[in-house]
């Protein structure tokens, strides 16, 4: 198995920025809880192939990997060797031997057509370059009747990022963000347009009060790679612009300010579909 790929500048900029923050990336608060839903809401079941998608560190997989037994697989795929590296650390910890993790990319795999039950993104599918196709590619990799399950966020979640888009409209610069899935709608067209049936959205809201100081350090700025943009769209701004785009998006922040804090949405979405079963043949 390789530990080099050959990526793109947009996905070399996300593997470097995983691969720095793999050590902490499980102390996250939220990527552990939305991992544990996905799998929760598939309902996984023993002897299934289940391929988890931008796998990270693993929470996603190992989790499958518990559900599908000693008669069943997971594979988890990611372009950061940091972070798969934390990946196969835990399963060696853990003992478990139905998980493997691949150095590989989402959108260029080269898994058999019809091989997998259950295909999963928890915290990823944004990443992608190009939702659609990904989602194409994925669907022939499900077996007829198998289940693609992905996490999104609402349009509306994460305070820092739906003021900075407010804030660079101003500049003429569309901030795509969650945008792409960030609606009930958005995620089910998606799905439709992938040759997805009987799709689910199921939302669940989640939020909570952060200080100013915490909003304020949501500004990613322009050498944060954007979800499914390259280059990131601020890098048009020039410095002067950048800095005063900065002090917009922090006096917007302050205005929002109440007595307990500023309100941070953070409304998620767990799409699924499956793969049709072809009866004519
Ligand atoms: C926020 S983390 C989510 C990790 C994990 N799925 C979880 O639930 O915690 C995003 C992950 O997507 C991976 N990623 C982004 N684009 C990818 C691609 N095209 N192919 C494979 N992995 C990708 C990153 O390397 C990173 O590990």
């Amino acid at each position: 198995m390789s530990d080099q790929l050959i990526l793109n500048e947009y996905k070399q900029q996300i593997a470097d920025l995983y691969s720095r923050r793999s050590q902490t990336y499980d102390d996250s608060d939220w990527h552990p809880r939305i991992a544990h839903r996905l799998v929760e809401h598939a309902r996984i079941s023993s002897g299934q192939h289940v391929l988890d998608i931008a796998t990270g560190t693993g929470m996603a997989a190992i989790e499958a990997a518990q559900f599908v037994g000693s008669e069943g697989r997971v594979v988890g795929v990611d372009i950061s060797n940091g972070m798969l590296e934390q990946a196969r650390r835990k399963v060696e910890a853990l003992g478990f031997r139905n998980i493997e993790f691949q150095l590989a990319d989402a959108e260029a795999l080269d898994f058999p057509e019809n091989n997998f039950d259950v295909v999963l993104c928890s915290s990823a599918f944004i990443w992608m370059s190009d939702l659609n196709a990904a989602l194409r590619l994925w669907h022939r990799l499900l077996k007829p009747g198998g289940l693609i399950g992905f996490h999104a966020f609402a349009e509306t979640a994460f305070v820092g990022g739906v003021v900075a888009q407010k804030v660079a409209e101003k500049y003429g610069i569309s901030y795509a963000m969650s945008k792409p899935t960030g609606t009930i709608e958005k995620c089910h067209d998606l799905l439709a347009a992938g040759g997805f049936e009987a799709i689910e959205i199921n939302p669940e809201q989640d939020g909570g009060y952060i200080s100013l100081e915490q909003a304020k350090r949501m500004w990613a700025g322009s050498e944060h790679p954007a979800p499914g943009q390259f280059p990131n769209p601020l890098s048009q701004l020039s410095s002067e612009q950048l800095e005063q785009a900065k002090a917009e998006f922090e006096a917007e922040l302050e205005a929002l300010v109440t007595e307990q804090g500023i309100w941070n949405d953070v409304t998620i979405f767990f799409a699924f579909g499956r793969k049709p079963i072809d009866h004519s043949s």
